[in-house]
């Protein structure tokens, strides 16, 4: 009886372990992976990503590979296209861009994504 009942405290110390030991990892992703992707607006979320990675070679009448992404129309027609994401994702069959053999971080690419599956709005 005191054995078994030693074994029931055992298995409820090692659960409340596990429950533990799982929300502290959670948290520490949580910390990690802060990139909150919800409700993408051009201006505000995506334009600046676009400005500092991309105008240097493609705006302001610089159009390397003959692409400008100036201004919402032009990114748009990229990110219709499939362009946009196949270059930043650096998907095979793309030239990876930026094309300084840099790539955006991983919550800039999740961004535009989120952009684009959302409709690739201006707003
Ligand atoms: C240092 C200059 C430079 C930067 C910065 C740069 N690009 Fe490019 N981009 C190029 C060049 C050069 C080409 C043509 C490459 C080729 O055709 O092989 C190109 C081509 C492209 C194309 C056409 C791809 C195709 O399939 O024809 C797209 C779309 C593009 N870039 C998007 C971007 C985006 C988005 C960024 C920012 C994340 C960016 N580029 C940053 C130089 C640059």
């Amino acid at each position: 009886m005191i054995r078994s009942l030693l074994y029931i405290w055992a298995l409820i110390l090692f659960i409340s372990a596990l429950g533990s030991c799982s929300k502290a990892s959670e948290d520490m992703l949580m910390t990690v992976q802060q990139c909150d992707t919800s409700g993408m607006k051009y201006n505000a979320d995506i334009l600046p990503i676009i400005t500092t990675n991309c105008y240097s070679c493609h705006a302001n009448g610089i159009v390397n590979g003959n692409v400008s992404l100036d201004g919402y129309a032009n990114l748009k027609t990229q990110a219709d296209n499939g362009n946009l994401v196949g270059v930043i994702t650096h998907a095979s069959g793309y030239p990876p861009m930026p094309d300084n053999g840099g790539k955006l971080s991983d919550c800039e690419i999740n961004k535009i994504k989120a952009w684009i599956v959302a409709g690739a709005k201006q707003d």
